[in-house]
């Protein structure tokens, strides 16, 4: 897991005052730590019942449309709001300041789909929250949510309640 440390970069003050930015940009630029990053993501899940992964914007689509391709299974991207194209199921949760919303295709997934959930960055948990009623609002099944990261002292995982949740390293 060093490896991937190594490869997460802080920026401090971003991207706002007090704010250590976790920049995963130095881990998608090395093949080998994205490959290694991407194995560790989708190994709790091999073998299990998994038929679709959604990843949440914009970083989730890094990862989880990787751990897709390698499952063999098909991607979901979950949207912020006036992105996608087609009908949408919509989903909207409380920010520190305001609110925020994540879109779907009402045709992306069904209720025989058994989804994994995949995001860089697990904070607070209001998105990966969100993404999971979104997914169930579509009447499939949330299966679990992989995170590269979990900042644990914003208690993310307490948000996600009964979820199943994975992260690879934790602040
Ligand atoms: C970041 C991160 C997660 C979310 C986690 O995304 O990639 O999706 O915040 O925060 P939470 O657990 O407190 O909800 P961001 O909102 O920065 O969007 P972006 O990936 O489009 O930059």
């Amino acid at each position: 897991m060093d490896r991937l440390r190594n490869k997460i970069r802080d920026i401090p003050d971003f991207p706002k005052p007090g704010i250590i930015f976790k920049d995963i940009t130095p881990l998608v630029k090395d093949p080998a730590t994205l490959r290694l990053t991407v194995h560790q993501l989708l190994h709790p899940f091999l073998g299990r019942d998994i038929t679709a992964v959604a990843g949440m914007e914009a970083r989730g689509f890094i990862f989880g449309s990787l751990v897709a391709w390698e499952l063999g299974i098909p991607f979901i991207p979950l949207r912020k709001p006036g992105k996608l194209p087609y009908d949408v199921q919509s989903v909207s949760y409380d920010l520190e300041y305001g609110s925020a919303e994540l879109e779907v295709h009402i045709d992306a997934v069904d209720s025989n789909d058994k989804v994994l959930l995949i995001d860089d960055l697990l904070a607070t948990g209001g998105t990966a929250k969100a993404s999971c009623e979104l997914i169930e609002k579509l009447g499939a099944t949330v299966v679990a949510c992989a995170f590269v990261v979990e900042l644990d002292f914003l208690q993310g995982r307490e948000r996600l309640g009964n979820y199943e949740v994975h992260s690879l390293l934790h602040y």
